[in-house]
């Protein structure tokens, strides 16, 4: 059979055989599952009707990633690169073919340069553990990507990755200056070999599509010792529509220091609007910039409290009262987030009207829509300051700010999924002619296969189109040239994979 043809070529290709073999998983090993198990986070992807691959390697050694792929091409597997297992539709451990994961786990090295405020960190590393190592060694230093904590550094990076620093500093993929890659042909490539398109496309392109990226190289940003977080939160009756509709014209416009947040729940028949602010100062910065700004919301000082922002980071992730060595722990659930989940993002240019607003809230009150939360990312800042072709990631001035459809439910089988999974559609549909449009924007790292897919086999690049020029706008022609000449016989595919020229 392919798999055993291709353990056998594994065996070939190793030089330290017995402790290679260690490093592989197939379903017969009684670790397969857990070490399958480790990194999915969604539940929904752990029932017993989803593709499970022939083969887990957890490479220790960049000859294992060599041989891997070589023995994949050669036995016709498909291969899925995982580094923090959280991509939203499990493309990183779930394919309709026969297929190989390479599980990054092991490749998790951070190396911080506090004098020259850079970093080195491999991918398989997550975002906690390269926040705690960087505050290990500075309270002014840090880095703009997200703040779950469980997020493989891998996956984030290739898809551009926002934060709470992203209106100061930009995304994630910014701020890369260097990488070590390796291409369909086993070579390792870095900034200068692989050429300037290339490293171009794989800080914002989205993961899986060029090759692998080991480690990046990081520029570290400068936050002071004292950052503020508020909330305050109003129900329909404590006027939250009219405030969301004035958050629309304000938010965007703040400082860049602000990272401006709205987060909306039904609970009972009302729902509730979380106004969060994170702020790159103190307290008594902050409020008068927002009685000032925004006087309708009645911020006070009893809403916000002042902290590191490393404390920050926990915050986000609603753990309270825990050492920041939590941040070490990769396998420890954030609470907020729900057992399985399906997500949808959208971009606004224009104010949406109160009424527009209502009908949204109106929905959220449904009984299918009990787990989900509906978030507003305020954008501006330096964001309108990059040019949309500066990397892949398109989603630049012009957009007052991003909604990410977070549609969880408690239940762990997918029995469930159909009636949440048909909340999140409709949702989206309503929300229609009230986003951007031609076309309708999308997040790539808030992967979402129901706005176009790739076939098994070949993809023509019109099909690959649809979605790819959501997620990319005119960057997609670029991603195509790139793709086909670092990986012409699209080696490295998934069901939104940029596709090759033929
Ligand atoms: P995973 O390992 O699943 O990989 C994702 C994709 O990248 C897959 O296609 C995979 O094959 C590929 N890939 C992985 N490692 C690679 C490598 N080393 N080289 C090449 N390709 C590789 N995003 C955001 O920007 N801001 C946010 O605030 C959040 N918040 C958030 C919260 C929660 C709870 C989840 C589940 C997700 C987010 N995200 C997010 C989205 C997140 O950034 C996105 O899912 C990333 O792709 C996850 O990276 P992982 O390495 O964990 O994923």
């Amino acid at each position: 059979s392919p798999h055993q043809n291709f353990l056998h070529c594994l065996s070939l290709r190793s030089n330290d055989s017995s402790s290679f073999s260690k490093l592989i998983f197939t379903p017969t090993n009684s670790s397969y599952e857990s070490v399958l198990d480790s990194t999915i986070w969604n539940l929904r992807f752990r029932s017993a009707d989803v593709p499970k691959p022939l083969v887990i390697v957890t490479p220790t050694q960049i000859s294992h990633i060599q041989a891997t792929i070589h023995c994949s091409r050669k036995h016709g597997l498909q291969t899925r690169t995982r580094s923090g297992g959280h991509d939203y539709e499990g493309l990183s451990f779930v394919a309709r073919v026969p297929f190989v994961v390479i599980d990054l786990v092991k490749f998790r090295s951070v190396d911080v340069d506090v004098e020259n405020r850079v970093a080195w960190v491999q991918s398989g590393a997550t975002l906690g553990e390269l926040y705690y190592r960087i505050a290990e060694k500075s309270k002014t230093l840090a880095f703009p990507a997200a703040v779950f904590h469980t997020i493989g550094v891998g996956g984030h990076i290739s898809g551009g990755g926002f934060g709470s620093l992203f209106r100061k500093y930009g995304l994630a993929g910014d701020n890369v200056i260097d990488v070590q890659f390796i291409d369909v042909n086993g070579r390792t490539l870095n900034r200068k070999s692989m050429g300037k398109d290339l490293f171009w496309a794989i800080r914002g392109g989205g993961g899986g599509s060029f090759g692998i990226v080991l480690a990046w190289k990081l520029s570290l940003v400068h936050v002071p010792a004292t950052v503020t977080a508020c909330t305050v939160s109003r129900t329909l009756e404590q006027n939250a529509t009219e405030l969301v509709h004035r958050w629309q014209y304000i938010a965007h416009d703040l400082p860049d220091e602000v990272y401006p947040t709205i987060a909306l729940r039904g609970f009972n028949s009302t729902v509730i609007a979380f106004f969060s602010s994170m702020f790159l100062g103190t307290i008594g910065e902050f409020l008068p910039l927002m009685e000032h700004r925004f006087p309708e919301l009645g911020l006070t000082r009893k809403d916000c409290a002042e902290m590191s922002w490393i404390q920050s980071i926990l915050l986000s992730n609603g753990i309270q009262n825990q050492p920041l060595e939590i941040l070490l722990n990769s396998s420890s659930r954030v609470p907020i987030v729900t057992p399985s989940y399906k997500v949808k993002s959208d971009y606004v240019k224009k104010p949406i009207s109160e009424t527009g607003l209502n009908g949204l809230f109106s929905r959220l009150t449904d009984e299918a829509a009990a787990s989900t939360t509906v978030i507003l990312i305020a954008y501006g800042g330096i964001m309108d300051r990059i040019a949309k072709n500066a990397t892949p990631f398109p989603h630049r001035a012009g957009n007052l700010y991003k909604i990410f459809y977070d549609v969880g439910w408690q239940e762990t089988d997918s029995i469930h999924s159909e009636r949440y999974l048909d909340w999140a559609r409709m949702a989206y549909n309503y929300m229609t002619p009230l986003v951007s449009k031609s076309p309708r924007q999308a997040y790539i790292n808030f992967r979402d296969l129901d706005i176009g897919s790739n076939n098994i086999g070949y993809t023509s690049y019109a099909q690959a189109r649809i979605w790819g020029r959501k997620y990319f706008k005119d960057n997609f022609k670029k991603l195509v040239r790139v793709k086909t000449r670092i990986d012409p016989t699209n080696f490295f595919r998934h069901e939104q994979s940029i596709p090759p020229l033929y």
